[in-house]
């Protein structure tokens, strides 16, 4: 692996350029997430931006007083107690902004995550499967799902560089007005440092960028070293110092790459921060010069002094968090292109409902169908007639496309040419989401959800999430009505190890309660792909012919590597190298002594 190639400086700077382009839409995202804290946040810290060339005013004042008494002039003792009081009443009003500030901060933080959050589940879920299972795809949507929790420090630094910018500013014109060179002076020798900051900052982005697959892999490694489900294998096989070494050798890159900058940076940074450094003296030996030349009163001095050491440390500030925003904006991009990303299975605009009752049945014509990127093509002229009211079986060897054929069926994918019809309408004119309703497809790698028996038996239709009679009923289908009557928590107990309190169940056990799903959904279209597999026979024959009752009026396809269900079914199709190879009932078949009956028979025999 080769993770990290060099970007050329134009590119860098492009990608700079681009990354701000997103920052309009951020301020979308965030503004609807919480209009009224943001709203509060900015002001107030505007007014806190204020507050320091308030409090050098007032003791300018002060110390301009002081002087002329210490001239032996009279002053009005009751002015001076008055810029007293103002310094007083300044600070005072700071400290309250400041806590005001920081309440907002968290309202806005936690909205704008919650907000964005959702989003990201929200896209997520319109997304084509193909780019869910696209590797590139993967590295920026695992990007784009870090952002929303870790560019909420973004913000507060965002918020915190207004803040400054409205302190730099207010002083910057206070010497301006004094004395203009010294912010020339201060303005001139900061800025190469500033331009370094955001050099590093750009390079520390497209490092960390490039580095992603490479951290996915690490996550990778450490969560498989650490997981349950992998235990048993990795002390079988031993597979531990294995693991441990692929994680030591790939961090250590990671590392490496990282220190080679930090090197950099430090070297670079510090050397900027002198010249900086310089300018800062210069200037403040200057003010001293014209004090003692008495150009300047001692007030002005002060205020000056104040000004300039203010200036210099908000411009520090500003940089390191404009290079913080910058930054991090440079990661928003990941998060605005998978916002960007659009799905290429949609419903058309003239979408019509699928029918209902469904009459003549899935028609697929002459369908070709390669994986993106795959080297050959699973499907090369495919064409069938699934009818209604039959018990269709498919079957064939591993890898032959049985559930990529269930994925076409159900627009998960779409065929790279040629058409599939349900009733003789192409699928791509039925609205996708009404299709999906129509079929209940519980596929081989279902999903266990670590959530209640209740709610992982409800996944098959949600809206009956509550309707407890429906629940068991889908059970009693799927043999699983005694696992849950068993259950300390009956429906309400959780699955899965994952939370406090959960129970694992068997593969077989899963699969019953994985199944009811598909017995609970009130769809004309019923397809199970090997759901039986980790079933005991007893129990599978028992499913099938609950599973036979139920297809009378429907559409239905099973798909199995045990003969012994397959024989049972009304129709068998056998896929082989991307198509249909044999069509028929187990008896037609078994006298076409083809590859079916060759396949049942080598299985028939071991049980001889
Ligand atoms: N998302 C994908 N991207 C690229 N290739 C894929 C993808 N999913 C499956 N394939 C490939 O397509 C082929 C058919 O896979 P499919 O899962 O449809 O086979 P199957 O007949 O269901 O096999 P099995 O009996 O093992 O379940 C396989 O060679 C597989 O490697
Ligand atoms: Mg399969």
């Amino acid at each position: 692996m080769t993770p990290v190639e060099s970007v050329t400086q134009a590119e860098a700077w492009r990608n700079r350029l681009a990354a701000l382009k997103d920052l309009p839409e951020l301020w979308t995202l965030l503004w609807q997430a919480a209009p009224t804290p943001v709203a509060a946040t900015i002001g107030l810290r505007v007014l806190g931006g204020l507050m320091p060339l308030g409090a050098l005013y007032a003791a300018k004042n002060i110390f301009d007083l002081i002087a002329l008494t210490a001239r032996g002039q009279t002053i009005d003792l009751n002015s001076l107690w008055f810029w007293v009081a103002i310094e007083f009443a300044l600070a005072a009003v700071s400290q309250v902004i400041g806590r005001a500030v920081d309440f907002f901060d968290t309202l806005v933080a936690d909205r704008f995550s919650q907000s964005l959050g959702l989003k990201i589940m929200q896209h997520a879920a319109t997304l084509d499967l193909q780019s869910l299972e696209d590797p590139d795809f993967n590295n920026r949507l695992e990007r784009a799902r870090a952002q929303s929790t870790d560019r909420v420090g973004m913000l507060t630094s965002a918020g915190w560089l207004l803040q400054r910018i409205v302190m730099l500013l207010s002083l910057g014109a206070t010497i301006l007005y004094y004395a203009p060179w010294v912010l020339l002076v201060l303005a001139i020798s900061v800025l190469p440092a500033f331009l370094v900051e955001s050099h590093f900052a750009f390079l520390g982005y497209s490092l960390a960028h490039r580095l992603t697959p490479v951290r996915r892999s690490l996550d990778y490694f450490l969560s498989l070293g650490s997981s349950r489900e992998a235990a048993k294998e990795i002390k079988i096989f031993s597979l531990a110092p294995h693991l441990e070494t692929k994680y030591v050798d790939l961090s250590t890159q990671l590392i490496n790459q990282n220190t080679q900058l930090a090197r950099r940076r430090l070297v670079w940074g510090a050397l900027f921060a002198l010249v900086a450094a310089a300018g800062y003296y210069g200037s403040y030996a200057f003010l001293v010069r014209e004090a003692f030349l008495q150009r300047i009163t001692i007030g002005t001095f002060t205020l000056l002094v104040g000004a300039v050491s203010g200036a210099n440390g908000h411009l520090q500030m500003i940089f390191s968090l404009f290079s913080d925003v910058a930054d991090q904006s440079l990661f928003l991009r990941d998060l605005m292109l998978f916002f960007r990303e659009r799905p290429a299975i949609q419903s058309t605009a003239k979408a019509c409902l699928p029918p209902r009752p469904i009459v003549s049945g899935f028609e697929f014509q002459d369908v070709c169908f390669q994986y993106p990127g795959a080297a050959s093509p699973i499907f090369t002229g495919l064409s069938l007639h699934l009818q209604k009211g039959q018990r269709v079986a498919l079957v064939g060897e591993n890898g032959e496309g049985k559930t990529t054929l269930v994925k076409l069926m159900t627009r998960l994918y779409d065929p790279s040419s040629g058409r599939i019809l349900l009733d003789g309408c192409d699928l791509k004119d039925f609205d996708v989401d009404e299709l999906r309703k129509e079929i209940g497809v519980i596929f081989q790698d279902f999903i266990r959800y670590d959530f209640t028996a209740r709610e992982n038996i409800a996944a098959g239709d949600i809206a009956k999430l509550n309707d407890d009679a429906a629940i068991w009923e889908a059970a009693r289908k799927s043999n699983a009505i005694e696992l849950l009557e068993n259950f300390p928590g009956r429906l309400e107990q959780m699955l899965g190890r994952r939370f406090e309190g959960g129970l694992d169940l068997s593969g077989g056990e899963w699969q019953r309660v994985a199944l009811a799903r598909a017995f609970l959904r009130d769809a004309q279209i019923l397809i199970l792909d090997e759901p039986t597999a980790a079933l005991d026979p007893m129990a599978e024959y028992e499913v099938f012919q609950k599973f036979a009752d139920l297809t009378q009026d429907r559409l239905s396809l099973f798909i199995s590597h045990r003969f012994s269900t397959v024989r049972t079914a009304d129709r068998i199709i056998l896929l082989s190298q991307g198509r249909i190879a044999e069509d028929g009932t187990h008896e037609s078949l078994m006298e076409a002594k083809g590859i079916y009956a060759r396949l049942f028979e080598l299985q028939a025999s071991s049980y001889r």
